[in-house]
């Protein structure tokens, strides 16, 4: 079994008169930083300067979010709290516009808005989206632990495995997507050796990854990105995995900016490559990756990483934060319902269906 490991990366504290609690994931690894969360503004500025962040938890944060909205109006009559609610789903949907768990929980959020126009007061709805947004964190809960089922069982012949960004307990609600399967194999007593990319510009990997796997006793070796190659090349990985952000109908996957590179390597070392997500993170409206926005950040994020000037002023910098890796170079997608592998279109609409 694994060490006893507890921390929350998100927390609702209390009932509908509650707080959202966050840690705050810019802090670490240096400092364990727990924030309460009170005001929707507030909100969206952690989640755009990523004191909370992974797809998934972005997801869960905007739900409680909405909650808070709640709070705000439910001395107001049914209909303008209602209205006013809807309003604060539209703000927090502005917030980063590439992970579609954000905008599926918030479509949840909202039918429960609009399903329960009958209820005798503000206060009956806030106590329906807690009830919602509570539920929201829990499925993501189960879904993680299923997800690491599945991905355990296609890293059985592994002894290494790199992963890119962070997928863990910090991404999502407990155990995570990628970082679940790797979680799941050493609770069954199959301990890997991870590489995990350090992910330029903002250090997901070096932050967060290599301090989960710490906390957690799995042996972590981190490497820059560029490195990546010569890892490969000396056989000391026998599998990619890594989490996604969006993946389209036909398998293409928007993820951290450096993932779609490690496909094509992993293609020519032929190594597989495997994309693990829960089904929250599908969106069936789009086909194409080439239609997945992709979130571009601000330049200063490589100009003056974490604080120290690294390139001269005025300099150009493209700066987009994910990038799509085509359905083709993908193994199998790792779903908390089971495999999709090979990767098509018929199969992803069939696994979600
Ligand atoms: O910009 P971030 O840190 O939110 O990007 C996160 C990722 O790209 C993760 O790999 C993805 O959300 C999966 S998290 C389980």
């Amino acid at each position: 079994m694994a060490p006893t490991f507890e921390y929350l990366s998100i927390a609702w504290r209390g009932d509908i008169d509650g707080h959202l609690e966050l840690l705050d994931q810019t802090k670490l690894p240096l400092t364990l930083e727990i924030q309460p969360y009170r005001d929707v503004e507030s909100l969206f500025e952690a989640i755009v300067s990523l004191r909370v962040r992974g797809a998934p938890a972005i997801g869960i944060a905007a739900a409680y979010g909405v909650v808070i909205a709640a709070q705000k109006v439910i001395e107001e009559p049914l209909a303008s709290a209602a209205a006013a609610i809807l309003t604060q789903c539209d703000y927090l949907a502005t917030s980063r516009p590439t992970a579609v768990n954000l905008f599926w929980a918030l479509d949840r959020m909202r039918k429960i808005v609009d399903r329960n126009k009958g209820l005798s007061d503000s206060e009956e709805l806030t106590r329906a989206l807690l009830r919602e947004a509570r539920l929201i964190h829990e499925e993501d809960r189960r879904m993680c632990h299923a997800i690491g089922a599945y991905g355990a069982s296609l890293l059985r012949d592994a002894t290494g495995v790199l992963t890119h960004c962070n997928t863990g307990g910090l991404a999502t609600s407990e155990y995570g997507t990628a970082l679940s399967a790797i979680l799941t194999a050493q609770d069954q007593g199959h301990v890997l050796q991870v590489y995990a990319d350090e992910t330029r510009p903002l250090l997901q990997g070096a932050r967060l990854t290599a301090w989960e796997l710490q906390q957690r006793g799995i042996p972590c070796t981190l490497i820059c990105d560029s490195m990546a190659a010569q890892v490969m090349r000396e056989g000391r990985v026998q599998a990619v995995i890594v989490g996604a952000d969006r993946i389209t109908a036909r398998g293409d996957t928007a993820n951290k900016i450096g993932t779609y590179s490690l496909a094509v390597l992993a293609k020519y070392h032929s190594i597989p490559f495997y994309v693990a997500a829960p089904t929250s993170t599908f969106d069936l409206s789009l086909v194409s990756g080439d239609d997945i926005p992709i979130e571009q950040r601000k330049s200063t994020e490589i100009t003056h990483g974490f604080g120290s000037q690294t390139a001269p002023m005025h300099i150009e910098v493209y700066n987009p934060a994910f990038d799509v890796t085509p359905a083709e170079l993908i193994t199998a997608i790792i779903t908390e319902r089971g495999i999709i592998a090979p990767v098509s279109e018929s199969k992803v609409r069939s696994m979600l269906s």
